[in-house]
């Protein structure tokens, strides 16, 4: 009895041996040479191609598939509060109408953020920028992208307030990455808070040039184009400067396994699971 208890333990072991050799770890990517490397998967505006954009499901969802990564957009209601929304408008994505800017918290709050998704997320309201740290600081990565910054004077003193409340500014702490397309919004960013990596969103050409690169090293370190710009050549490129590459934003298969060839950092997705079939 003892005997057959002692070969069903060590045939247990040797199965758990076997999963963990075939299973890689979390964020490697087998590629065609054989060798292994890591690319973390980013859930853009939370898990967005299963759950509505922006939403507490949608990040739940991103944390129920493993990414690496939440996307978030910032912007700011009409008495100051943080919220997360990525139209400048509530129109597309609430029961409601109007600009975020020119709407109170308790107006945006009141919206329905998850109906025009299905019937399922009904209630879902917009979170703001404190309940999603709350929630997901720690366990998961967060890419925080103010969300034309132009229109919001002091956005990035009030973002560099939070974080420092909460001791999220240190390098690389619980992986907090602050992005835009308005590059001057990151500069300051950097300025405020010089140990947050910085990154640099574009669908411009004419930002893939050795000194538009340059010039991108002296204050980011993530350069972030559409996918649509991406090729070997940049990828090295870019790295040459010293960024890394997060490339978005992947809605088909084949945009993934395009951007897996292309040896890019992290990718930014509307489906995790496309990025990562382990996901
Ligand atoms: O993270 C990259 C991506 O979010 C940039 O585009 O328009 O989806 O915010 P957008
Ligand atoms: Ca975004």
């Amino acid at each position: 009895m003892q005997k057959t208890l002692f070969r069903l333990s060590v045939l247990l072991v040797m199965c758990f041996a076997i999963v963990l050799l075939i299973s890689p770890l979390k964020g490697a990517k087998a590629v065609s040479t054989g060798e292994t490397r890591q690319v973390d998967t980013v859930a853009h505006r939370g898990a967005s191609g299963y759950s509505p954009e922006n939403t507490i499901a949608a990040f739940d969802k991103a944390v129920e598939m493993k990414a690496d990564y939440i996307e978030i957009d910032v912007q700011r209601s009409k008495d100051g509060k943080l919220v997360i929304i990525h139209d400048t408008t509530v129109d597309r994505t609430t029961d409601g109408t109007g600009h975020v800017k020119d709407l109170t918290f308790e107006q945006l709050r009141s919206l329905d953020a998850g109906s025009w998704k299905g019937k399922e997320f009904s209630g879902e309201k917009i979170p703001t920028f404190e309940e999603v740290l709350s929630r997901y600081h720690g366990k998961f990565g967060i890419l925080i992208e103010l969300k034309a910054p132009q229109l919001y004077p002091g956005i990035e003193e009030t973002v560099a307030m939070i974080l420092k409340e909460r001791t999220l500014d240190k390098p690389q702490n619980e992986k907090i990455i602050i992005q835009s397309f308005n590059f001057e919004s990151m500069e300051k960013m950097n300025t405020l808070l010089p140990k947050v990596p910085i990154g640099v969103l574009t669908s411009s050409k004419t930002h893939t040039t050795d000194q538009a690169l340059n010039e991108f090293a002296t204050y980011a370190d993530y350069f972030n184009p559409n996918y649509k710009i991406v090729n070997k050549e940049l990828v090295s490129k870019v790295h040459a400067h010293g960024l890394k590459i997060s490339a978005w934003t992947v809605r088909s298969q084949e945009t993934a396994d395009f951007l897996l060839e292309m040896d890019v950092d992290a990718i930014i997705s509307d489906y995790p699971d496309y990025v990562d079939p382990r996901n």
